[in-house]
């Protein structure tokens, strides 16, 4: 049996709470030793509701503590790269909460300071872990669809819970980074993290709330064998949370609904308190989650981290990977503004120099190339036709 891991929670608002409540769900060995918050009170109060042993208002205390082999960072984005590199310093194993960095010169120093360090370094998109997820990207691993072609991810829910989101400076910028963040990666996961992402265009704007940061954005990522990833993103979205991703490749289509109609729907007169993560009404018709650290990635994406660190190999989600995401998200905000295509700029390349154009084997019908086969209502099939030479487009019908 492997070992057990320590961990150091630094931060105690939503996402520390999820984190908690996974790594201590279900009987799992991995324990939270040590949890940071600024707020004294809070940060007791969080440790005796999940028996997690210590507690501390210094951020460099939790991380340096002596039990603690596991820094895992749930704190709001301005605070990442100071956390990363004091737990490099202190040689211990550290995740990140989403997204790595504000921008992607941001998280390379975090990336350059965990490799340098040489400790191992993980980054916690949950959406990629996610069971549907996870089957998907496997019957795409499997050719079920063939190659991708069109990636569409979207999130949007009404608007985060806390100030600091809200606050350009300390978020690093509004849904794009919030949500796209998520999206960015989704498509990527798809699409093969070898191909590259080349340039992107986006339109982004604040048409709801009084705040500087944008609302809303739908942004195109074209990836080098000509893939396209789409994400929308809203911060006004009414109805709860819409979580949805589809894939189409030559061969098939994937759709996927996380978190609105999965299946799972309640009807209350009186309402009965919590029902999932941004959920806009309590009674009604209501869309539950059966097990939301489940349905959200969180207890696979824990399971990959800690199985990668005791068999020395690199988890699904890297900070590289998180890198990447900030460069895509760095372009999508550069063509908001100047409303062209911007070139993803990733001064570290890891993957394919180049990937072939996607071309799938095409058919031929009596030496015409065949574009389209389709029975129409009449029972009969027709065939659209394409001459080599000529470039002539005809149709015509078969037997069949
Ligand atoms: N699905 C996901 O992966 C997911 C979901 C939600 C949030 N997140 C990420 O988790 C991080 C935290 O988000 P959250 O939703 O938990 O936020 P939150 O506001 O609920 O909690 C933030 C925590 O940081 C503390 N904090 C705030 N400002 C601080 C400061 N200046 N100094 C020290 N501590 C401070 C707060 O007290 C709180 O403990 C963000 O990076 C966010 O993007 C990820």
């Amino acid at each position: 049996m492997s070992k057990s891991h320590r961990i150091a929670m630094l931060g105690t608002g939503l996402i520390g709470m999820f984190y908690t409540m996974t790594l201590h769900g279900q009987r799992r060995r991995d324990r939270v030793a040590m949890v940071y918050s600024r707020d004294a009170a809070k940060v007791k109060a969080f440790a005796k509701e999940w028996g997690i042993p210590k507690s501390t208002t210094d951020m460099r205390a939790a991380i340096e503590d002596a039990e603690v082999d596991v820094v895992v960072i749930g704190l709001p984005n301005h605070l990442h790269e100071e956390a990363v590199i004091i737990a490099a310093e202190a040689g211990k194993a550290v995740l990140c909460t989403k997204p790595l960095g504000r921008t992607a010169a941001e998280a390379k120093r975090m990336l350059d300071a965990v490799e340098r360090a040489g400790v191992f370094h993980g980054y916690l998109e949950d959406l990629v872990y996610d069971p549907k997820s996870l089957k998907s990207l496997q019957s795409v691993k499997d050719g079920a669809i063939g190659d991708v072609l069109w990636v569409r991810s979207r999130e949007a829910h009404s608007g985060p819970h806390s100030a600091w989101f809200w606050d350009m400076e300390k978020a690093g910028g509004g849904a794009i980074i919030d949500l796209g963040c998520h999206c960015a990666e989704i498509c990527r996961d798809f699409i093969g993290k070898d191909v590259r992402p080349v340039e992107a265009m986006c339109w982004a704007d604040t048409l709801v709330h009084p705040t500087k940061a944008e609302d809303h954005a739908i942004a195109l990522v074209r990836y080098d064998n000509g893939a396209i990833g789409q994400f929308e993103v809203s911060w006004g979205f009414k109805g709860g949370m819409d979580l949805r991703d589809e894939v189409s490749g030559t061969e098939g289509t994937i759709w996927i609904n996380h978190f609105l109609r999965t299946g799972f729907e309640m009807y209350t007169r009186s309402g009965g308190g919590y029902v999932a993560e941004k959920t806009d009404s309590e009674s009604g018709w209501l869309f539950p989650v059966g097990d939301e650290t489940s349905e959200l990635g969180y207890v696979d994406m824990f399971t990959d981290m800690f199985d990668a660190m005791d068999s020395n190999r690199e988890p699904m989600e890297t900070f590289y990977d998180g890198y990447v995401v900030n460069a895509i998200l760095d372009a999508c905000y550069g063509s908001a503004k100047s409303r062209q295509w911007e070139p993803i700029e990733l001064v570290d390349w890891r993957g394919a120099a180049h990937t072939p154009k996607i071309s799938p084997p095409t058919s031929e019908h009596e030496g015409q190339l065949l574009v389209k086969r389709e029975r129409l209502p009449d029972g009969k099939v027709r065939l659209i036709l394409q001459d080599k030479a000529t470039g002539r487009v005809t149709q015509k019908y078969i037997d069949g």
